[in-house]
């Protein structure tokens, strides 16, 4: 039987997993998205057009791989909707390949006007979220007065139930963040439409998923990344769900001992969207080099993402975390034409209101200025690219067993089959 498989991004999310899913979904039966909802953005080119899917798995551009999104995920109807017209119109066939769990979360207006309102008080002290209410949405599902993609299918329970919250929203809209209300009824019509159209798609997975499990080759695709982790990241930011692989348990009902792999995807220099520390990042011309060649602007809010060296204080807590058994080395090539590269090794304590952070330590290799772009077996890659991805398997104990070296389907390199590993 072939592995099943959990990914999960190990820095602050944009690590390239979109790309990795799909390459690895061409040996997979299933993909399956255990949290955050469409705060994610999974960039995939394939035949020269670029696909940009927020909510549901990468795996659905494959015909034989069903797409799950699960029971941690926080959906937005129109986000759905919009995601799923668009695969339509490009020829994608959904149907008895996407399922969704009746047990998610909905993302409601009010959760994005409070999501917004709260950013906007918080002032030079916001989290910088992506404004698509994640945090409130989770919020109401910790608190109890969610409501689920289940509570649609009966429209007076569902009416009842937005009724309530939204009298709750509305009251904290108006009176504490002096905002404007949004119409419930409206909100209601608007829901129990779209509903119609995606309630073919609702099951109750947690049964399927453990199915697909014991046939083997699902794949669990995270999103955001571990220090984005509401337990385990830089809080307060971070996001609202659990990035780490408790999530893929609790964001599922898979049985553990059924997942056998844990795939770390790990850029080959850091970055970070929104705010909050990031210890390695560079404030200099380096940094801005990163970012142009790595085209690091945000999939789903157009953002332009920090970058710094590699955090490997930050890889080692990942692996650790998540018991990783092996990395996937993204973009690579970006680093192509550098005199030198740093490797953040090590530093102490950080402060949180400044975000500046004691003892920084770094190790400088010399850069390769080659091309890596589109390689495919490892023996030829330059010398010192080789170096640099050996030295961050010896620093961080851990084997990189595959290698992205460009944006395209065929761009990597991939040393063992963890499917079968
Ligand atoms: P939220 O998830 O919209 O609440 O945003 C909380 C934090 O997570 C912010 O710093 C966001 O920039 C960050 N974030 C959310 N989703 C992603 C992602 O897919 N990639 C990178 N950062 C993300």
């Amino acid at each position: 039987m072939k592995n099943n498989i959990f990914l999960i991004g190990t820095h602050w999310g944009d690590e390239g997993k979109g790309k990795v899913v799909d390459v690895l979904s061409e040996n997979a039966n299933a993909c399956i998205r255990f949290q955050g909802g469409h705060n994610a953005g999974h960039t995939l080119v394939i035949n020269d057009k670029k696909f940009i899917l927020h909510l549901i798995p990468s795996g659905i551009l494959r015909d034989n791989v069903k797409s799950v999104v699960g029971n941690g995920v926080v959906v937005s109807l129109d986000a759905l909707i919009t995601e799923i017209t668009e695969l339509e119109e490009n020829g994608i066939s959904l149907s008895n390949k996407l399922f969704i769990s009746e047990n998610c979360h909905l993302i409601l207006p009010t959760h994005i006007a409070l999501d917004q309102a709260r950013e906007r008080k918080l002032g030079k002290k916001s989290i910088g979220t992506t404004g698509r209410g994640i945090g409130p949405s989770y919020e109401d599902k910790i608190s109890r007065k969610g409501i689920r993609l289940l509570d649609l299918k009966n429209e007076t329970i569902f009416l009842k139930k937005l009724d309530s919250l939204m009298e709750y929203h509305n009251f904290i809209l108006e009176n504490y963040f002096k905002t404007k209300c949004i119409d419930t009824n409206s909100v209601a019509r608007e829901l129990l439409e779209k509903y119609h159209k995606i309630s073919k798609y609702i099951i109750d997975t947690d049964e399927y998923i453990n199915d697909l499990c014991k046939q083997g080759g699902v794949v669990f695709e995270g999103a955001q990344g571990t220090m984005l982790d509401v337990d385990h990241g830089t809080f307060p930011y971070v996001t609202s769900s659990n990035t780490t692989l408790s999530g893929v348990v609790s964001g599922t009902g898979a049985n553990m001992s059924l997942i056998k792999y844990g795939l770390g995807i790990t850029k080959a220099y850091s970055t970070r969207v929104g705010h909050g520390p990031f210890p390695s990042e560079l404030h200099n011309d380096i940094g801005q080099k990163i970012g142009k060649i790595g085209g690091e602007i945000g999939a789903t809010t157009g953002r332009t993402r920090r970058c710094g060296w590699l955090d490997l204080k930050v890889l080692k807590k990942s692996i650790r975390l998540n018991n990783l058994s092996g990395i996937a080395l993204t973009k690579i090539d970006v680093l192509d034409n550098f005199d030198e590269i740093s490797i953040c090794v090590d530093y102490g304590s950080i402060n949180y209101e400044t975000f500046e952070v004691e003892n920084l330590k770094f190790i400088k290799l010399p850069g390769w200025n080659e091309s890596t772009v589109g390689i495919t077996k490892y023996d030829d890659l330059p010398k010192n690219a080789k170096a640099y991805i050996e030295a961050i398997e010896n620093l961080a104990d851990i084997s990189v067993d595959i290698i992205s070296t460009g944006p395209a389907r065929n761009e990597i390199i991939q040393k063992i089959n963890i499917f079968d590993a």
